[in-house]
């Protein structure tokens, strides 16, 4: 195995804890109810199709461009969040495991379908860090189509099958496993037990490795 390609949201970092905050902002204002398990099924996929994971539960319709004015409030109202974010919120148990997987030789790589991925980066000081950043601004498909994974792994010259995959949303492993990569799930979708590694750690990578 040559690359690791790590998904952002959930694993480098907790800004997925952001995304439910916002949204939980927008569901208010919307008057429709929004649980963490709706949140968990909006892991991975785009901002249109989260949008969609929430309206689920609104007896009004909306057309295109509401949806686009809502999608819009929800981003702005993240990104205020982000805002917030430093250095800080890169853990120690993080960046001492991506350092000691660069040490071994393996390139690394994020694999995100978020358009905020760069922003993120550089708040917690990895902008500059990875061999290849490969999210929503370079894709036309979000998990689970293998898309991301499949340009982060082009990035990096490796094929996908020589690739780690590290996810937190059952939509990245189903995509991990569609393109052909190794597969490793932490956090939420450590439950679904369709990945080939379940960690309840970060720092469980390296057992692997
Ligand atoms: C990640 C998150 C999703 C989010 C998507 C788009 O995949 O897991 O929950 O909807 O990115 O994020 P964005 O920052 O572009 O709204
Ligand atoms: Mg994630």
């Amino acid at each position: 195995m040559k690359g690791f390609i790590f998904d952002l949201d959930g694993v480098i970092c907790s800004t997925d804890e952001y995304h439910y905050e916002a949204w939980k902002v927008l569901a208010k204002k919307l008057g429709v109810s929004f649980s963490r398990m709706d949140n968990n099924r909006q892991r991975g996929v785009s901002r249109m199709e989260s949008l969609e994971v929430l309206l689920e539960k609104s007896e009004k319709l909306f057309t295109e461009d509401e949806k686009v004015t809502l999608a819009d409030y929800k981003n702005k109202i993240y990104q205020s969040l982000l805002n917030n974010m430093g250095e800080k919120d890169l853990s120690y148990e993080v960046k001492d495991t991506l350092d000691r997987l660069r040490e071994k030789g393996y390139k690394l790589a994020i694999g995100s379908s978020s358009r905020n991925a760069k922003i993120i980066l550089e708040k917690i000081g990895l902008d500059n860090y990875f061999d290849a950043v490969s999210d929503g601004n370079n894709i036309t498909k979000s998990k689970p189509d293998p898309e991301v994974f499949i340009k982060a792994a082009e990035y990096m010259n490796i094929p996908c099958e020589q690739c780690y995959v590290v996810e937190d949303a059952k939509s990245g492993v189903e995509a991990a496993i569609a393109g052909g990569f190794k597969t490793i799930a932490v956090g939420d979708a450590i439950k679904y037990k369709i990945a080939e590694y379940n960690l309840n750690s970060f720092q469980e990578l390296l057992k692997i490795v």
